[in-house]
């Protein structure tokens, strides 16, 4: 019988050739900090820079997320848990066509970063905590979302009144407070590149 069957395994593009014609090893840069934390701002940046060097990257983030795909999603813990899983499962998809993902999401607790790991896979995923005190980020209050948290107008914000639980030990600890946003971007470069070098 197994001779009838005729396997298009081999006339399939794998994520190797698609590798190849972009010149880069496919990883997914999971960005995870408080609100205000200077995640987007970063991964932009780090973009940007990969871009101008010839990579070839891609940014998600709330804006083009929770905008579009996950727009029916809040901010309860299981709607949370539901928008990073779709993130992962649409970052594992880019890895295949391999490209380099920049993750910009709050992902406030471990298990959820745990099942964004396990869905892209342990060697695809690069966590990097984006160390702004919430200080910092209250102080900056870019959104002016931590007053209104505060004032109880937005309820179950981030490091108000809902958990944040910082990476224990992420592969790029990124603390931000006294540097610029190309320093920052350009500490995940470093790391980065070593690991996007194709043969
Ligand atoms: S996550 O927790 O599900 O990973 P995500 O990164 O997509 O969050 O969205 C966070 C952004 O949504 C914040 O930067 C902020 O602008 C906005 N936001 C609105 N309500 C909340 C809230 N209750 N907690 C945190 N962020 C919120």
């Amino acid at each position: 019988m197994t001779k009838n069957i005729h396997p298009i395994f081999d006339r399939l593009l794998q994520r190797k050739d698609r590798e190849k014609r972009l010149g880069q090893k496919s990883k997914v840069l999971w960005l995870t900090g408080l609100s205000g934390s200077g995640k987007s701002t970063i991964a932009q940046a780090l973009e940007r820079r990969l871009y101008n060097e010839g990579y070839f990257p891609q940014v998600l983030d709330g804006d083009n997320i929770r905008s579009g795909i996950n727009n029916n999603l809040g901010f309860s813990i299981e709607d949370r848990a539901e928008n990073i899983r779709r993130i992962a499962e649409v970052s594992k998809l880019y890895v295949n066509s391999g490209i380099i993902t920049i993750n910009s999401f709050v992902s406030p607790t471990i298990a959820i970063r745990q099942t964004a790991k396990e869905i892209i896979g342990a060697d695809n995923f690069i966590e990097v905590f984006i160390n702004t005190p919430l200080e910092i980020c209250e102080a900056r209050d870019v959104k002016g979302l931590y007053k209104k948290a505060r004032k109880g107008e937005i309820k179950g914000f981030t490091g108000i009144d809902s958990p944040y639980e910082a990476p224990p030990n992420p592969d790029i600890n990124v603390p931000t407070e006294h540097k610029s946003i190309e320093e920052s971007a350009g500490m995940i470069y470093d790391y980065l590149l070593p690991l996007i070098l194709v043969e």
